[in-house]
């Protein structure tokens, strides 16, 4: 009797929790938006929000999640394959790259292959497609054009997120396998590179002419965010005492990009599902707390920051 009353009253405060929740972000009661336990989502904003912006992280995916992977029906660049739009590499390595795309990203994103399968896939990707720039000798001084003359695009809302953060002082890791010179290049583009920003990613090293000549080591690619990496000493002296984060990815393996930050006691994991949405669903549906089906913008993430900075009056 006593346990069935307890129980009750548990289950009263989870439905307030979730009706609370849904008022105060209300972006996720929107079409598209997938949540597999409402209950532990909103214990979870209801934390990051007791807790405020000076407790709080953000931790995000650079391709095909701060970018689009869609504009007008048209599939947006990664910063990989930014450069075909370019004439920094030859018709002969475009033809190339896009065989390496063919062949390899139906690996990547193929839910029914195990990680011991995809992952030398993945090297063999990335270091190819890496072989393949340091062959085409691309100057450092180009890049900014090459960028800037690209399709690349940002998600809609990406001013207001990047504003949040910079206003409540929130650190935001860019943690991408991408390349780290092409994301620096777009974030400059669009002034967004402030002093809250780090990013880890694959970056470009030159030689004395300022021609590309390698790939900083250890690569990084899809599968391997949560090992390995000597993490950006700048986001860690600046997110050491904060210990919630909220991460966002567009790849199954981003869920483990906090693995490796200290003190992190718990991550809000949203993900975007931009590709293959049915096939892929239930996989990213048990692997992020929230779910962000063809969804071109930073509402959600924009919504629950707004939640959490307007509670700690920032
Ligand atoms: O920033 P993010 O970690 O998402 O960057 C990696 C993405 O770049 C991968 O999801 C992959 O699809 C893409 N990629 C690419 N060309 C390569 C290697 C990776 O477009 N050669
Ligand atoms: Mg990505």
């Amino acid at each position: 009797m006593v346990f069935q009353t307890s129980c009750l009253r548990v289950r009263k405060v989870f439905s307030l929790w979730n009706q609370l929740g849904k008022q105060q972000v209300p972006e996720l009661n929107r079409a598209g938006v997938i949540i597999r336990d409402a209950t532990h989502v909103h214990q979870l904003i209801h934390t990051l929000q007791s807790g405020g912006a000076n407790t709080l992280q953000v931790v995000s995916d650079f391709d095909m999640t701060l970018s689009k992977f869609s504009h007008n029906g048209q599939r947006c660049p990664t910063t990989h394959n930014l450069l075909h739009s370019s004439c920094l590499i030859t018709e002969e390595c475009k033809h190339k790259m896009r065989a390496l795309q063919e062949r390899f990203y139906p690996v990547e994103i193929d839910t029914a292959m195990s990680l011991e399968e995809k992952i030398p896939l993945m090297v063999e990707w990335w270091s190819d497609a890496h072989d393949l720039l340091v062959q085409q000798e691309i100057q450092r001084k180009l890049l900014a054009n090459a960028v800037s003359q690209s399709e690349a695009k940002l998600r809609d809302g990406y001013a207001l997120f990047f504003s949040t953060l910079e206003r409540c002082g929130v650190p935001l890791l860019i943690f991408s396998a991408g390349v780290g010179d092409i994301v620096e290049e777009i974030l400059k583009h669009h002034h967004l590179l402030t002093h809250t920003v780090s990013i880890q990613a694959n970056y470009m090293t030159f030689n004395k002419e300022g021609v590309l000549e390698g790939f900083v080591e250890p690569l990084i690619h899809s599968f391997n965010k949560g090992a390995g990496h000597c993490l950006s000493p700048a986001h860690i002296s600046r997110s050491h005492d904060r210990p919630y984060v909220l991460l966002l990815g567009d790849s199954l393996g981003d869920v483990s990009m906090a693995n490796q930050l200290p003190g992190v006691q718990k991550v809000l994991k949203i993900g975007y599902l931009n590709d293959q949405v049915e096939a892929r669903r239930p996989a990213y549906v048990s692997t992020y707390d929230i779910v962000l089906e063809r969804d071109e913008t930073l509402d959600v993430p924009n919504a629950i920051l707004r939640h959490i900075s307007m509670a700690t009056h920032l």
